[in-house]
């Protein structure tokens, strides 16, 4: 399946709300929510996109390296790419009339396991979504990393629960960033943000690694270290949860510093290609995640569009580490991009 396919495909069953762009940059989307958008005004993609375009490559290819492996050891495991598939809790016939959040979860999870990368599915609202994911990724070698919303501690624990069963779960992950969405705030005080001792009785209560979704400065950073996070993925929500905060590009070189190899670095928001993975790489990531196209790549070509791009990621990714002399990904330095003096954005 070509990617052009994927794209046509996608447009057919998800526009209007999404307009499938060549490039998903966030702005024809603007702040359409529910939708692919951001908050009002509506800049928060767009800005996180632009921040990677900004950032220079630093070509070299008098170099040695013949061979590239864009291989990493993650969670325990060894994957084949440094991206993995983002989290999506509910789509609600947001684009299609049959939309289903566990259509995206079944053929993500699919797509991890034959490009040997990982998943991340959300509690999202329902419990059926959930359940659905557990399964398929249990028939999937367990590729789903599960994402627990920022629900009162009491639901958190309930949806953990019902992981209770499965031998060996992957890495769980804590959204911090939809603290403020409506649904959370809601709950009587009950829903929002979480405190450093919260976090802490929750990763005890999962007994798995827990990486915390949502940091945007060293200082959040060093409170999820503190708190025992395995990892953080230095997230804005894709602009979906406040407006104006900085691209994540700009804040993850001073939270790579903050954090000097305590805990995995992943990053997402506006990463479109294999180039950008590269520069997030350089900049102190350690993989990344990708949502919106997946989502559409999904729409697109379900299992194999997802698959499509995701190998078209890689593709691009090969190439960038060829031009700019890096063999492995452990071979990726800051040197190896620049970055413009003042704002991203
Ligand atoms: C429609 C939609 C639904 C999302 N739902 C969730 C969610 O339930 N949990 C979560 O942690 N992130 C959620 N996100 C945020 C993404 O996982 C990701 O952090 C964000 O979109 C940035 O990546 P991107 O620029 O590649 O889309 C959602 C994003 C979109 C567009």
């Amino acid at each position: 399946m070509k990617y052009e396919e994927v794209l046509e495909r996608a447009r057919e069953k998800m526009s209007p709300v999404c307009k499938v762009c060549s490039v998903c940059d966030g702005l024809a989307c603007g702040h359409t929510m529910p939708g692919p958008g951001s908050k009002p005004p509506g800049n928060g993609a767009n800005d996180n996109y632009r921040a990677w375009r900004r950032i220079r490559l630093n070509m070299d290819t008098i170099t040695s390296v013949k061979e590239i492996d864009t291989s990493l050891e993650l969670f325990g495991r060894t994957l084949s790419l440094p991206v993995l598939s983002g989290p999506v809790g509910s789509i609600r016939r947001q684009f299609h009339p049959e939309d289903d959040v566990s259509d995206y979860n079944e053929a993500c999870l699919a797509a991890a396991e034959a490009c040997n990368t990982l998943h991340a599915f959300g509690t999202g609202l329902e419990r059926r979504v959930w359940e659905n994911a557990i399964a398929g990724s249990l028939a999937h070698e367990n590729r789903g990393i599960p994402v627990y919303n920022p629900d009162s501690m009491d639901q958190i624990r309930a949806w953990m629960d019902l992981y209770e069963n499965i031998e060996k779960p992957c890495e769980s992950s804590l959204v911090v960033d939809s603290a403020g969405l409506p649904h959370y705030r809601m709950m009587n005080g009950a829903g929002g943000p979480k405190s450093v001792e919260d976090i802490r009785s929750l990763k005890e209560y999962c007994g798995t690694g827990m990486m915390i979704k949502g940091v945007m400065n060293a200082k959040a950073a060093l409170k999820a270290l503190d708190a025992g996070a395995d990892a953080i993925i230095v997230s804005n929500h894709g602009g979906r949860v406040l407006s104006d905060t900085p691209a994540t590009a700009e804040v993850l070189p001073e939270i790579a510093e903050a954090v000097h190899g305590r805990m995995k670095i992943l990053v997402d928001g506006g990463i479109r290609s294999g180039v950008d993975v590269f520069k997030a790489l350089a900049l102190g990531a350690d993989a990344c995640l990708i949502c919106r196209p997946v989502l559409i790549s999904f729409y697109g070509g379900e299992k194999d569009g997802v698959i499509t791009y995701l190998n078209k990621i890689k593709a691009e990714l090969e190439d960038t580490m060829l031009m700019c002399g890096a063999g492995s990904l452990a071979e990726i330095r800051r040197d190896m991009v620049r970055i413009p003096e003042g704002s991203l954005v």
